[in-house]
């Protein structure tokens, strides 16, 4: 297993809609496992193959399914051809920084629900209710994954010298 290293913007790979993934073979197993040991070394709670420059639809995120609990454990999603198949009407407003774009945080409107399908690691197909902070996770790795970032959706950018702006958590 390997640290891989996460591009930054303005690496056009974070800028290109991902392709499917359709082989769940060896090289694929180790860009799992790549990742998932990417997002920890770099305290991320979620990451994008595109990050790594992997121009695939796979995306490793390491949050609680609920926030609200104070001993809430983590809980590790890896999904490859990740879909939202539904919105909540409701939405929130939210702090979320990126690995890929250094020094900048801005508030995101996201929506407070959302229902999300795809595969495993191995091709089985997946579902997905996440609420909340890890439904605002989902929502942000997708979006790499069609060359979208928090940048384009935040409706105010801070620079992360700000106290409370580097408290975001970094997607
Ligand atoms: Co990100």
């Amino acid at each position: 297993m390997n640290v891989r290293e996460v591009i930054k913007l303005p690496h056009p790979m974070l800028r290109k809609k991902a392709h499917e993934v359709r082989d769940f073979g060896d090289d694929f197993q180790k860009l799992v496992e790549d990742m998932v040991i990417t997002m920890r070394e770099e305290d991320g709670v979620g990451l994008a193959a595109p990050q790594v420059n992997q121009s695939i639809r796979l995306i490793v995120i390491e949050y609680p399914e609920d926030d609200n609990q104070e001993d809430a454990e983590k809980k590790l999603f890896i999904m490859a051809n990740p879909e939202i198949v539904k919105w909540s009407e409701e939405t929130e407003l939210g702090m979320e920084g990126c690995l890929s774009v250094p020094d900048i945080v801005g508030e995101v409107e996201r929506a407070l629900k959302v229902e999300v399908r795809g595969l495993n690691r191995y091709g089985k197909k997946m579902k997905v209710r996440a609420k909340g902070w890890l439904a605002r996770v989902f929502q942000h790795e997708i979006d790499h994954l069609d060359g979208i970032l928090f940048v384009d959706r935040a409706t105010t950018l801070y620079k992360t010298s700000d106290e409370e702006a580097a408290q975001a958590e970094q997607v």
